[in-house]
Protein backbone atom coordinates (compact mmCIF):
# COMPACT_ATOMS: atom_id res chain seq x y z
CA UNK A 1 0.00 0.00 0.00
CA UNK A 2 1.19 3.59 -0.44
CA UNK A 3 0.55 6.66 0.97
CA UNK A 4 1.94 9.69 -0.44
CA UNK A 5 1.57 13.31 1.92
CA UNK A 6 2.31 16.34 -0.29
CA UNK A 7 4.58 18.73 1.76
CA UNK A 8 5.95 20.66 -1.24
CA UNK A 9 5.90 24.38 -1.48
CA UNK A 10 2.95 24.30 -4.24
CA UNK A 11 0.87 22.52 -4.99
CA UNK A 12 -0.04 21.92 -1.39
CA UNK A 13 -2.42 19.69 0.42
CA UNK A 14 -5.92 20.41 0.15
CA UNK A 15 -8.57 19.98 2.68
CA UNK A 16 -11.27 17.12 2.44
CA UNK A 17 -14.16 19.48 3.08
CA UNK A 18 -12.42 21.60 -0.37
CA UNK A 19 -11.83 18.86 -2.75
CA UNK A 20 -15.20 17.66 -1.82
CA UNK A 21 -16.86 21.08 -3.34
CA UNK A 22 -15.20 19.82 -6.89
CA UNK A 23 -17.28 16.69 -7.18
CA UNK A 24 -20.56 18.95 -7.36
CA UNK A 25 -22.92 19.18 -9.89
CA UNK A 26 -21.47 22.58 -12.61
CA UNK A 27 -23.98 25.98 -11.99
CA UNK A 28 -23.36 28.87 -14.48
CA UNK A 29 -21.64 31.98 -13.71
CA UNK A 30 -23.68 34.50 -14.53
CA UNK A 31 -26.35 33.17 -12.31
CA UNK A 32 -27.50 34.90 -8.86
CA UNK A 33 -26.02 31.94 -6.94
CA UNK A 34 -22.44 32.14 -8.19
CA UNK A 35 -22.41 35.80 -8.03
CA UNK A 36 -23.00 35.01 -4.07
CA UNK A 37 -19.60 33.17 -3.74
CA UNK A 38 -17.73 35.16 -5.67
CA UNK A 39 -19.02 38.25 -3.83
CA UNK A 40 -17.79 36.36 -0.51
CA UNK A 41 -14.66 35.44 -2.20
CA UNK A 42 -13.52 38.66 -2.88
CA UNK A 43 -14.43 39.97 0.89
CA UNK A 44 -12.60 37.35 2.56
CA UNK A 45 -9.32 37.74 -0.20
CA UNK A 46 -9.72 41.18 0.52
CA UNK A 47 -9.21 40.39 4.19
CA UNK A 48 -6.32 38.34 3.53
CA UNK A 49 -4.78 40.63 1.68
CA UNK A 50 -5.19 43.36 4.10
CA UNK A 51 -6.98 45.55 1.53
CA UNK A 52 -9.49 47.37 0.98
CA UNK A 53 -8.65 48.06 -2.59
CA UNK A 54 -10.03 45.91 -5.97
CA UNK A 55 -9.11 42.53 -6.44
CA UNK A 56 -9.48 40.13 -9.29
CA UNK A 57 -9.90 37.35 -9.30
CA UNK A 58 -8.05 35.54 -12.61
CA UNK A 59 -8.07 31.76 -14.38
CA UNK A 60 -4.10 31.66 -14.62
CA UNK A 61 -1.91 30.39 -12.61
CA UNK A 62 0.17 32.70 -9.95
CA UNK A 63 2.46 33.90 -13.23
CA UNK A 64 -0.56 35.37 -15.05
CA UNK A 65 -1.04 37.61 -12.11
CA UNK A 66 3.00 38.56 -12.01
CA UNK A 67 2.21 39.40 -15.83
CA UNK A 68 -1.49 41.20 -15.61
CA UNK A 69 0.90 43.47 -12.77
CA UNK A 70 3.22 44.60 -15.56
CA UNK A 71 1.17 45.25 -18.60
CA UNK A 72 -1.50 46.73 -16.51
CA UNK A 73 0.74 49.45 -15.33
CA UNK A 74 4.06 49.99 -17.21
CA UNK A 75 4.84 50.99 -20.80
CA UNK A 76 7.78 49.50 -22.90
CA UNK A 77 10.92 51.49 -22.33
CA UNK A 78 10.02 51.93 -18.63
CA UNK A 79 13.12 51.95 -16.38
CA UNK A 80 12.38 49.11 -13.88
CA UNK A 81 14.00 47.70 -10.50
CA UNK A 82 13.88 43.97 -9.71
CA UNK A 83 14.75 42.26 -6.94
CA UNK A 84 16.34 39.11 -7.58
CA UNK A 85 17.34 36.62 -5.06
CA UNK A 86 16.73 33.55 -6.67
CA UNK A 87 13.83 31.71 -9.06
CA UNK A 88 10.64 33.87 -8.66
CA UNK A 89 12.46 37.22 -8.50
CA UNK A 90 14.48 36.05 -12.03
CA UNK A 91 10.92 35.58 -13.13
CA UNK A 92 9.78 39.12 -12.61
CA UNK A 93 12.69 40.39 -14.49
CA UNK A 94 11.91 37.75 -17.39
CA UNK A 95 8.90 39.02 -17.34
CA UNK A 96 9.48 42.76 -17.36
CA UNK A 97 12.10 42.04 -20.31
CA UNK A 98 9.31 40.47 -22.20
CA UNK A 99 7.48 43.33 -22.40
CA UNK A 100 10.77 45.49 -23.33
CA UNK A 101 11.08 47.38 -19.73
CA UNK A 102 14.41 48.96 -19.43
CA UNK A 103 14.72 46.12 -16.54
CA UNK A 104 17.84 47.03 -13.57
CA UNK A 105 18.40 44.02 -11.22
CA UNK A 106 19.31 44.43 -7.91
CA UNK A 107 20.86 41.05 -7.68
CA UNK A 108 21.41 38.88 -4.44
CA UNK A 109 23.03 35.72 -4.23
CA UNK A 110 20.66 32.89 -4.09
CA UNK A 111 19.28 32.71 -0.22
CA UNK A 112 19.91 35.90 0.52
CA UNK A 113 17.95 38.90 0.96
CA UNK A 114 17.49 42.17 -0.94
CA UNK A 115 16.76 44.65 2.16
CA UNK A 116 15.54 48.13 1.93
CA UNK A 117 18.71 49.54 2.08
CA UNK A 118 19.16 48.01 -1.26
CA UNK A 119 16.41 49.02 -2.35
CA UNK A 120 16.74 53.19 -1.66
CA UNK A 121 20.49 52.67 -2.97
CA UNK A 122 19.06 51.23 -6.37
CA UNK A 123 16.41 53.73 -6.34
CA UNK A 124 18.89 56.90 -5.52
CA UNK A 125 21.14 55.74 -8.66
CA UNK A 126 18.06 55.13 -10.70
CA UNK A 127 15.53 58.07 -9.96
CA UNK A 128 13.70 57.26 -13.32
CA UNK A 129 12.65 54.01 -12.24
CA UNK A 130 8.58 53.70 -12.28
CA UNK A 131 8.27 50.51 -10.32
CA UNK A 132 9.98 47.84 -7.98
CA UNK A 133 9.60 44.29 -8.07
CA UNK A 134 9.83 42.15 -5.22
CA UNK A 135 8.66 38.72 -4.47
CA UNK A 136 7.22 38.49 -0.87
CA UNK A 137 8.27 34.51 -0.04
CA UNK A 138 10.99 33.46 -2.43
CA UNK A 139 9.81 29.64 -3.19
CA UNK A 140 13.03 28.75 -4.53
CA UNK A 141 15.11 29.59 -1.12
CA UNK A 142 12.90 29.89 1.81
CA UNK A 143 14.25 33.16 1.86
CA UNK A 144 11.06 36.64 2.94
CA UNK A 145 11.21 40.08 1.40
CA UNK A 146 10.82 42.56 4.58
CA UNK A 147 7.99 44.43 2.14
CA UNK A 148 7.18 46.63 5.55
CA UNK A 149 10.56 47.92 5.36
CA UNK A 150 10.56 48.52 1.47
CA UNK A 151 7.23 50.05 1.22
CA UNK A 152 8.07 52.70 2.27
CA UNK A 153 11.00 53.69 0.86
CA UNK A 154 9.44 53.22 -2.79
CA UNK A 155 6.48 55.03 -1.85
CA UNK A 156 8.71 57.71 -0.58
CA UNK A 157 10.18 57.80 -3.87
CA UNK A 158 6.96 57.46 -6.10
CA UNK A 159 7.68 54.32 -7.98
CA UNK A 160 4.81 51.80 -7.96
CA UNK A 161 5.61 48.92 -5.29
CA UNK A 162 4.62 45.66 -7.37
CA UNK A 163 4.92 42.08 -5.37
CA UNK A 164 5.29 38.48 -5.65
CA UNK A 165 3.06 36.94 -2.74
CA UNK A 166 2.15 33.76 -5.00
CA UNK A 167 3.31 31.27 -2.01
CA UNK A 168 3.11 33.79 0.90
CA UNK A 169 -0.66 34.39 0.87
CA UNK A 170 -2.49 32.90 3.59
CA UNK A 171 0.83 31.99 5.08
CA UNK A 172 2.50 34.96 6.88
CA UNK A 173 1.32 38.40 7.13
CA UNK A 174 0.55 40.65 4.54
CA UNK A 175 -0.56 44.25 4.66
CA UNK A 176 -1.14 45.54 1.18
CA UNK A 177 -3.01 48.83 1.96
CA UNK A 178 -0.18 49.44 5.05
CA UNK A 179 2.52 48.55 3.65
CA UNK A 180 2.08 50.79 0.20
CA UNK A 181 1.79 47.83 -2.03
CA UNK A 182 0.19 48.60 -6.04
CA UNK A 183 -0.13 45.58 -7.30
CA UNK A 184 -0.25 42.29 -5.18
CA UNK A 185 -0.03 38.68 -7.13
CA UNK A 186 -1.55 35.76 -5.46
CA UNK A 187 -1.95 31.91 -6.70
CA UNK A 188 -4.29 29.30 -5.50
CA UNK A 189 -2.28 26.52 -5.19
CA UNK A 190 -0.33 27.17 -1.50
CA UNK A 191 -1.42 28.88 1.80
CA UNK A 192 -4.92 28.88 -0.25
CA UNK A 193 -5.39 25.36 -0.40
CA UNK A 194 -6.86 24.51 -3.40
CA UNK A 195 -5.01 23.16 -7.19
CA UNK A 196 -3.40 25.17 -9.09
CA UNK A 197 -5.31 27.26 -12.07
CA UNK A 198 -6.40 30.47 -9.75
CA UNK A 199 -4.82 33.61 -9.34
CA UNK A 200 -5.78 36.70 -8.13
CA UNK A 201 -4.61 40.38 -8.35
CA UNK A 202 -4.86 43.28 -5.56
CA UNK A 203 -4.75 47.00 -7.64
CA UNK A 204 -4.49 50.17 -5.62
CA UNK A 205 -5.76 53.31 -6.49
CA UNK A 206 -1.90 54.48 -7.58
CA UNK A 207 -1.85 51.46 -10.06
CA UNK A 208 -5.21 52.41 -11.78
CA UNK A 209 -3.74 55.89 -12.13
CA UNK A 210 -0.61 54.14 -13.14
CA UNK A 211 -3.06 52.14 -15.90
CA UNK A 212 -4.45 55.59 -17.44
CA UNK A 213 -0.58 56.18 -19.06
CA UNK A 214 0.06 52.14 -19.20
CA UNK A 215 0.81 51.24 -23.33
CA UNK A 216 1.75 47.85 -23.15
CA UNK A 217 -0.72 45.28 -24.61
CA UNK A 218 -3.11 43.32 -23.18
CA UNK A 219 -6.58 41.48 -23.58
CA UNK A 220 -7.12 38.82 -21.27
CA UNK A 221 -5.49 40.45 -18.55
CA UNK A 222 -6.40 43.68 -19.28
CA UNK A 223 -7.82 44.62 -15.93
CA UNK A 224 -10.59 47.19 -17.31
CA UNK A 225 -12.30 44.17 -18.07
CA UNK A 226 -12.51 43.21 -14.90
CA UNK A 227 -13.32 46.32 -13.18
CA UNK A 228 -16.01 47.00 -15.27
CA UNK A 229 -17.33 43.71 -15.06
CA UNK A 230 -17.40 43.24 -11.50
CA UNK A 231 -18.66 46.63 -11.08
CA UNK A 232 -21.49 46.61 -13.41
CA UNK A 233 -22.74 42.93 -12.37
CA UNK A 234 -20.63 41.49 -9.57
CA UNK A 235 -18.67 39.19 -12.06
CA UNK A 236 -15.52 37.78 -14.15
CA UNK A 237 -15.50 39.33 -17.64
CA UNK A 238 -14.73 35.71 -19.16
CA UNK A 239 -16.31 32.26 -18.21
CA UNK A 240 -15.18 32.00 -14.64
CA UNK A 241 -13.27 28.60 -13.12
CA UNK A 242 -16.19 27.76 -11.82
CA UNK A 243 -15.15 24.74 -10.05
CA UNK A 244 -12.00 26.75 -8.48
CA UNK A 245 -14.12 29.50 -7.43
CA UNK A 246 -16.02 27.51 -5.62
CA UNK A 247 -13.00 25.16 -3.81
CA UNK A 248 -11.42 28.84 -3.14
CA UNK A 249 -14.38 29.93 -1.75
CA UNK A 250 -14.63 26.74 0.58
CA UNK A 251 -11.44 27.07 1.66
CA UNK A 252 -10.97 31.04 2.65
CA UNK A 253 -14.45 30.37 4.68
CA UNK A 254 -12.05 27.53 6.56
CA UNK A 255 -9.52 30.38 7.11
CA UNK A 256 -11.99 32.47 8.36
CA UNK A 257 -13.48 30.17 10.87
CA UNK A 258 -9.82 29.22 11.95
CA UNK A 259 -9.52 32.89 12.29
CA UNK A 260 -6.80 35.08 9.79
CA UNK A 261 -4.12 35.53 13.08
CA UNK A 262 -4.67 31.76 14.33
CA UNK A 263 -3.72 30.79 10.67
CA UNK A 264 -0.61 32.75 10.56
CA UNK A 265 0.28 31.87 14.05
CA UNK A 266 -0.57 27.93 13.25
CA UNK A 267 2.55 28.75 10.42
CA UNK A 268 5.14 29.92 12.52
CA UNK A 269 4.32 27.30 15.03
CA UNK A 270 4.73 24.29 12.31
CA UNK A 271 7.99 26.52 10.92
CA UNK A 272 9.63 26.77 14.26
CA UNK A 273 9.43 23.15 14.84
CA UNK A 274 10.47 22.16 11.52
CA UNK A 275 13.20 24.06 11.88
CA UNK A 276 14.01 23.13 15.45
CA UNK A 277 13.87 19.89 14.24
CA UNK A 278 16.11 20.78 10.94
CA UNK A 279 18.76 22.12 13.23
CA UNK A 280 18.92 19.52 15.86
CA UNK A 281 19.50 17.17 12.74
CA UNK A 282 23.10 19.22 12.28
CA UNK A 283 21.76 20.56 9.09
CA UNK A 284 22.53 23.88 7.69
CA UNK A 285 19.59 26.26 6.63
CA UNK A 286 20.01 27.89 3.47
CA UNK A 287 18.41 31.22 3.56
CA UNK A 288 18.51 34.32 5.90
CA UNK A 289 14.97 35.91 6.67
CA UNK A 290 13.75 32.37 6.86
CA UNK A 291 9.89 32.02 5.79
CA UNK A 292 7.24 30.65 7.75
CA UNK A 293 5.76 28.33 4.43
CA UNK A 294 8.26 26.23 3.99
CA UNK A 295 11.97 25.11 5.71
CA UNK A 296 15.32 24.60 3.18
CA UNK A 297 18.01 23.07 4.07
CA UNK A 298 21.39 22.38 2.49
CA UNK A 299 22.01 18.74 1.32
CA UNK A 300 24.78 17.85 3.44
CA UNK A 301 28.36 16.78 1.65
CA UNK A 302 28.40 14.14 0.25
CA UNK A 303 24.82 13.26 -0.19
CA UNK A 304 22.99 13.36 -3.36
CA UNK A 305 20.23 15.55 -3.03
CA UNK A 306 17.87 14.32 -5.95
CA UNK A 307 18.10 10.17 -4.24
CA UNK A 308 17.18 11.82 -0.95
CA UNK A 309 13.93 13.50 -2.64
CA UNK A 310 13.58 10.01 -4.31
CA UNK A 311 14.13 8.46 -1.43
CA UNK A 312 11.57 9.92 1.17
CA UNK A 313 9.16 9.39 -1.78
CA UNK A 314 8.96 6.22 -2.76
CA UNK A 315 9.84 4.57 0.61
CA UNK A 316 7.87 7.02 3.22
CA UNK A 317 5.42 8.40 0.59
CA UNK A 318 6.44 11.78 1.88
CA UNK A 319 7.20 14.40 -1.24
CA UNK A 320 9.40 17.04 -0.21
CA UNK A 321 10.80 19.48 -2.81
CA UNK A 322 14.80 19.57 -4.12
CA UNK A 323 16.58 22.98 -5.31
CA UNK A 324 15.14 24.45 -8.66
CA UNK A 325 17.93 25.44 -11.40
CA UNK A 326 21.49 26.16 -10.09
CA UNK A 327 20.46 24.44 -6.53
CA UNK A 328 19.22 21.45 -7.67
CA UNK A 329 20.43 18.22 -5.73
CA UNK A 330 21.98 20.75 -3.05
CA UNK A 331 18.95 22.01 -1.01
CA UNK A 332 15.59 20.49 0.43
CA UNK A 333 12.52 22.67 0.94
CA UNK A 334 9.92 21.39 3.35
CA UNK A 335 6.83 22.81 3.21
CA UNK A 336 4.13 23.45 6.25
CA UNK A 337 1.31 25.89 4.51
CA UNK A 338 -2.35 25.55 3.69
CA UNK A 339 -4.03 22.66 5.26
CA UNK A 340 -0.35 21.38 6.92
CA UNK A 341 -0.66 20.36 10.94
CA UNK A 342 1.90 19.21 13.26
CA UNK A 343 1.85 15.55 12.11
CA UNK A 344 2.47 16.37 8.69
CA UNK A 345 5.88 18.46 10.24
CA UNK A 346 6.94 15.08 12.40
CA UNK A 347 6.23 13.12 9.50
CA UNK A 348 8.50 14.74 7.32
CA UNK A 349 11.50 15.21 9.83
CA UNK A 350 11.17 11.72 10.57
CA UNK A 351 11.02 10.47 6.87
CA UNK A 352 14.13 13.19 6.53
CA UNK A 353 16.70 11.59 9.34
CA UNK A 354 15.70 8.08 7.92
CA UNK A 355 16.68 9.03 4.76
CA UNK A 356 19.89 10.73 5.69
CA UNK A 357 20.75 7.66 7.62
CA UNK A 358 20.61 5.09 4.95
CA UNK A 359 22.88 7.46 2.58
CA UNK A 360 25.49 7.85 5.35
CA UNK A 361 25.05 10.71 7.23
CA UNK A 362 25.49 10.91 11.17
CA UNK A 363 22.65 12.26 12.90
CA UNK A 364 20.68 10.28 15.31
CA UNK A 365 17.34 8.69 14.45
CA UNK A 366 14.91 10.91 16.08
CA UNK A 367 16.90 13.99 17.52
CA UNK A 368 15.62 15.94 14.39
CA UNK A 369 11.35 14.70 15.67
CA UNK A 370 12.30 15.25 19.42
CA UNK A 371 13.20 18.71 18.87
CA UNK A 372 10.21 19.16 16.94
CA UNK A 373 7.99 17.81 19.31
CA UNK A 374 9.60 20.27 21.93
CA UNK A 375 8.09 22.60 20.20
CA UNK A 376 4.76 21.96 20.08
CA UNK A 377 4.71 20.63 23.91
CA UNK A 378 6.00 23.80 24.62
CA UNK A 379 3.49 25.32 22.96
CA UNK A 380 0.45 23.37 23.56
C1 LIG B 1 6.94 32.96 -5.36
C2 LIG B 1 6.34 32.37 -6.58
N1 LIG B 1 6.04 33.17 -7.62
C3 LIG B 1 5.51 32.69 -8.74
C4 LIG B 1 5.25 31.35 -8.89
C5 LIG B 1 4.69 30.86 -10.17
O1 LIG B 1 3.40 30.43 -9.97
P1 LIG B 1 2.67 29.47 -11.03
O2 LIG B 1 3.55 28.29 -11.19
O3 LIG B 1 1.38 29.21 -10.33
O4 LIG B 1 2.49 30.24 -12.28
C6 LIG B 1 5.55 30.47 -7.86
C7 LIG B 1 5.34 29.02 -8.00
O5 LIG B 1 5.90 28.22 -7.31
C8 LIG B 1 6.11 31.00 -6.67
O6 LIG B 1 6.40 30.19 -5.65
Amino acid sequence: MKKQILLTPGPSQVPPRVAEVAARPMIHHRTPEFREVLARIHKNIRCVMGTTGDVFILASTGTGALEAGVANTLSAGDKVLCAVAGKFGERYSEICQAFGMNVVEIVKEWGGLVTASDVRKALESHPDAKAVFVTHSETSTGALHPLHEIGPVVREHGALFIVDTVSALGGVPMKMDEWGIDMLAAGSQKALMIGPGLAFLGMSARAWKAYETSTLPKFYFDMKHYKKRWEEKGETPFTSAVTLCLQVDEALQMIMEEGLDNVIERHRRLSRACKAGAAALGLEFYSENRSDIETVVRVPDGIDGVALVSMAQERFGIKLSGGQAQVKGKIIRIAHMGYATEQDVILALSALEMCLARMGFDAPLGAGVKAAEEVFQNEM
